[in-house]
């Protein structure tokens, strides 16, 4: 979908379709805009007789779909948007995905989308923009290229929002955000025999061919020996595919500027190895490589957007599998960076990926590293389905990615890391251990991470509960590509 904008709400006549608020508030009969009354105007009072018969009432999400012949639009859709003081972005995200259910069947050539004029309390009009084409896309998204009965996907309509050029730039940031998310949401739902480290090792390349300010490089195994990145290599030492460190270097800043670093997870199938997994929705184990989509998403968006700013992002990925050649409890690595670990169990092995990675980012000399997994079901237990988890050495750098999350409605939340939950992760037998027992699980994990990010500002996101959803709507959300957007829009 082509998306702009219009200042004027009342030029409507070249539009094929035309989405209209009415709010309601308690106690007193709806008021109609002066778009309204315009289109009340052309449709000879019907939407005044809809409202006074009590079928219009301007309730949240209620529509009444008006046909119109003659010059003007063809179809004006007046929309339900309730109480003004209720209509936060989660109800706008919905409110405008109810008007595209109402038109998509026959939306015509371009559709005047007004409900950025919708009154709200605390919705700025580029937060009522940016939600409306987030909303949009995800509502367009589809995933159907393995089902042999897939329709084509129908032509979308051009798509106009009423407001000022003060709103452009976050219509370009929002675009691009969205395709990201879209990206992010193909390979989150590429099944794990498909979407393999060297399938991310082919998306890495992608971005560099796209792109004359970006450079990809990809490590082999033989390569990340010589590292001495025995940590990351231990995960895959299972399976047959080949664990890949790949990484994206966009250049849109300054030359020699510090750059930005973003460190995705990529475990393209975690069965827990030799600790293996429950059989229950193990299958949704190939979504363990969403911190690496969320990374891909995000880098794919800056291209989009031209973010002046350097950005590297780091993808470790690997297979996590059980077999006679993989890593088992009580094995002991040697890391990347000297420190020794005792793999006490093999399904913690995000960590055990991202930690080499990590170090790898060193030699960049970072001004900030964010690394992002799907580490912890213990996050889900914390946070639940709605909000990431943000860990950091430094909080005020948590506060702006938190401030981000809020700008960007990708909420994320911090949890504390103090030196207490550190003494969790020691081992008998070398520097540190895996795992930090039963409580605490998302804080051990960032501890445990956090031994190896002591040179620079760095910052945990745990996405394990918002990174896809489960049930009959199974599927990637693209979380958290608009953060990591956001985050680096805000450092840039
Ligand atoms: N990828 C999982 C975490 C996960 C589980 C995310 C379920 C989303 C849903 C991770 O590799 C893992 O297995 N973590 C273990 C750590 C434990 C062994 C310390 C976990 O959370 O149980
Ligand atoms: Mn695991
Ligand atoms: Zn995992």
């Amino acid at each position: 979908m082509e998306f702009s904008l219009q200042q004027d709400a009342l030029n409507f006549n070249s539009a094929s379709s035309l989405i209209l608020p009415l709010s309601a508030i308690e106690g007193s009969e709806p008021a109609l805009s002066a778009s309204l009354a315009a289109a009340d105007q052309l449709l000879n009072g019907a939407i005044r007789q809809a409202i006074d018969s009590g079928d219009l009432t301007g309730k949240f999400k209620s529509s009444q779909l008006f046909l119109h012949a003659g010059a003007g639009p063809d179809r004006i859709l007046v929309m339900g948007s309730g109480d003004p003081t209720k209509l936060n972005g989660r109800k706008f995200g919905q409110l405008t995905q109810a008007a595209w259910s109402q038109l998509k069947t026959n939306p015509g050539t371009s559709v005047l989308n007004q409900l950025t004029t919708a009154d709200t309390t605390d919705l700025d009009t580029s937060s009522k923009v940016r939600l409306s084409i987030e909303a949009l896309v995800q509502a367009c998204y589809r995933f159907d290229q393995f089902k042999s009965d897939a329709k084509p996907q129908p032509t979308l309509p051009s798509m106009t929002f009423v407001a000022d050029e003060s709103s452009q730039t976050q219509l370009e940031q929002s675009t691009a955000t969205a395709h990201g998310m879209d990206l992010c949401r193909d390979l989150g739902n590429l099944p794990g025999n498909v979407c393999t480290p060297s399938y991310l090792a082919e998306q890495g390349h992608k971005l560099a061919a796209s792109s004359s300010k970006v450079t990809t490089q990809v490590l082999e195994e033989a390569e990340m020996e010589n590292l001495g990145m025995h940590s990351l290599l231990s995960v895959g030492k299972g399976s047959a595919e080949p664990s890949k460190l790949i990484i994206v270097n966009y250049q849109g800043g300054t030359e020699g500027e510090a750059p930005h670093v973003l460190v995705g997870k990529g475990i393209t199938f975690d069965s827990g190895g030799i600790s293996i997994k429950p059989g229950a929705a193990m299958d949704e184990m190939k979504y363990d490589m969403c911190g690496a989509a969320s990374v891909i998403g995000a880098m794919q968006a800056i291209i989009d957007m031209d973010l002046k700013a350097n950005v590297v992002a780091i993808v470790a990925s690997a297979e996590n599998m059980p077999s006679s050649t993989a890593s088992k409890p009580g094995d002991i690595y040697t890391t990347m960076s000297g420190k020794t670990v005792e793999v006490l169990n093999t399904d913690a092995e995000g960590r055990l990926v991202l930690c080499d990675a990590l170090t790898y980012a060193e030699r960049f000399n970072p001004s900030t590293v964010v690394d992002v997994a799907t580490l912890t079901g213990a996050c889900i237990i914390a946070l639940g389905h709605h909000t990431s988890a943000v860990l950091s050495n430094d909080d005020a750098f948590a506060g702006s990615l938190m401030n981000a999350g809020k700008q960007a409605f990708d909420a994320v939340w911090q949890l504390p890391m103090g030196e207490e939950y550190q003494e969790q992760l020691e081992s008998n037998f070398a520097d540190l251990g895996n795992i930090g027992g039963r409580s605490a699980g998302t804080i051990t994990a960032a501890c445990f991470l956090s031994r190896f990010t002591e040179s620079y500002t760095w910052a945990h996101l745990d996405i394990a509960g918002t990174a896809w959803t489960s049930g009959a709507k199974k599927g990637a959300t693209g979380r958290c590509v608009p953060l990591l957007v956001q985050h680096l829009v805000n450092q840039a």
